[in-house]
């Protein structure tokens, strides 16, 4: 953290959750709003590629669970992300794709908020049923620069192959290959489920229907945080 009094960063900081299984569109929904409310992005499974591609020790520790679809353990994850979030990147707030994810990871944070006077403002729970979830993931593409998510039916980039956002060739990511994201819908989301039971106890949980359209998504979650800039 900073050495700033913790009250004076933590009264503006919008921080908001984005919660869902596999594919539920928590990075595509983070990628708009990120740029909608200007508040930085931090996506945990982002950040475990970063690390992976740039062979730190992290990166090395994580492999192995990313590969079998199971969740990173508790200390290396929360290490990490709370690294990130003390960043002046997230001086602003900041829109968390896929942290926390276990019940320990929620309190862990919850406790690093509350010491600094802050708190989540709302968590976004996007539902879609498995059958949907699995579709989704097989036709996605990922931008492997900026972590874009394009999808090859639903919204695919501009040129074919490219992100629109820097031109880099896109990529399918290890993990969804069929057996791995299988694994990761039986092992993570009982633990995520239990998440948003914790956030629904302090009445912050918005459900929303993420099997709409992704602006239709978008406008849900503009809403149900009481925001329509840019719209
Ligand atoms: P992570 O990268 O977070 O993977 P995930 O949670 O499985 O979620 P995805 O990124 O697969 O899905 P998404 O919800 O972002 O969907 P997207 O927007 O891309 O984590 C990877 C791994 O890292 C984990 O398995 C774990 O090992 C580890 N990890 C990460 N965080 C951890 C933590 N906190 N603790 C421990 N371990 C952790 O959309 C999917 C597709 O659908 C795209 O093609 C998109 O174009 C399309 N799409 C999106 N919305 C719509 C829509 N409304 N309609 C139609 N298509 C849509
Ligand atoms: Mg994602």
């Amino acid at each position: 953290m900073t050495d700033e009094p913790v009250a004076d960063r933590g009264a503006e900081r919008l921080i908001l959750l984005l919660v869902g299984a596999v594919g539920a569109g928590k990075g595509t929904q983070a990628t708009i709003l990120s740029r909608e409310l200007g508040l930085v992005h931090l996506a945990s499974g982002n950040l475990f590629r970063a690390a992976l591609a740039a062979g730190t020790e992290l990166g090395e520790a994580a492999r192995g669970y990313m590969e079998a679809g199971e969740l990173v353990p508790d200390e290396l994850t929360i290490a990490m992300f709370m690294e990130e979030l003390a960043r002046p990147a997230a001086d602003a707030g900041a829109i968390l794709d896929g942290f926390p994810r276990t019940v320990g990871q929620a309190r862990a944070l919850d406790d690093t908020l509350a010491a600094a006077g802050e708190r989540i403002r709302r968590v976004l729970y996007i539902e879609v049923p498995t059958d949907i979830l699995v579709r989704r993931v097989a036709g996605r593409w990922i931008c492997p620069q900026c972590g874009t998510p394009y999808h090859e039916d639903t919204d695919p980039p501009r040129e074919a192959g490219r992100c629109d956002r820097d031109g880099t060739p896109l990529r399918q990511r290890d993990d969804d290959r069929p057996e791995v994201v299988r694994a990761r819908l039986d092992k993570q989301v009982p633990p995520m489920l239990a998440v948003v039971e914790h956030y629904e106890r302090a009445g912050i949980v918005d459900r929303l229907d993420g099997t709409q359209p992704i602006e239709r998504v978008t406008d849900a979650i503009l809403s149900s945080i009481g925001s329509r800039s840019g719209h």
